[in-house]
């Protein structure tokens, strides 16, 4: 698997940038039923496209400290350092994830 931390810095840059963050957000949001509140994004890398995911209030989970780093930035420190198999959260506990 690709060293995610190694790439953290550079990775927005790399993969699209603003775009790319917010024509994913938008496909996400579309995927939502309305009364999302609330979300966790499985693999949020650096938060970007978290960050643009509108009307919802978002927690990123991660497994690469070094993405986790920046998207903690972006999302107000809503991050959890965790496996996507092992997802520290109730079931039920969240609108989506
Ligand atoms: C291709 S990046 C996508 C990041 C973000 N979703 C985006 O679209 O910008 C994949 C991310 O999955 C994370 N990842 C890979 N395996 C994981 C696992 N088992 N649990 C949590 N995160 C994982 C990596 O650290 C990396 O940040």
């Amino acid at each position: 698997m690709l060293d995610y931390d190694a790439e953290a810095a550079r990775y927005d840059a790399t993969r699209g940038g603003l775009p790319r963050a917010r024509e994913a957000a938008g496909a996400v949001g579309r995927l939502l039923p309305a009364s999302t509140r609330t979300l966790v994004d499985v693999a949020c890398g650096t938060g970007f496209v978290t960050s643009e995911i509108g009307g919802v209030r978002a927690v990123g989970i991660d497994l690469a400290a070094g993405m986790l780093r920046i998207a903690a930035a972006r999302l107000g420190g809503r991050v959890v350092r965790a496996d996507a198999r092992a997802l520290p959260f109730a079931d039920g506990s969240v609108d989506a994830r």
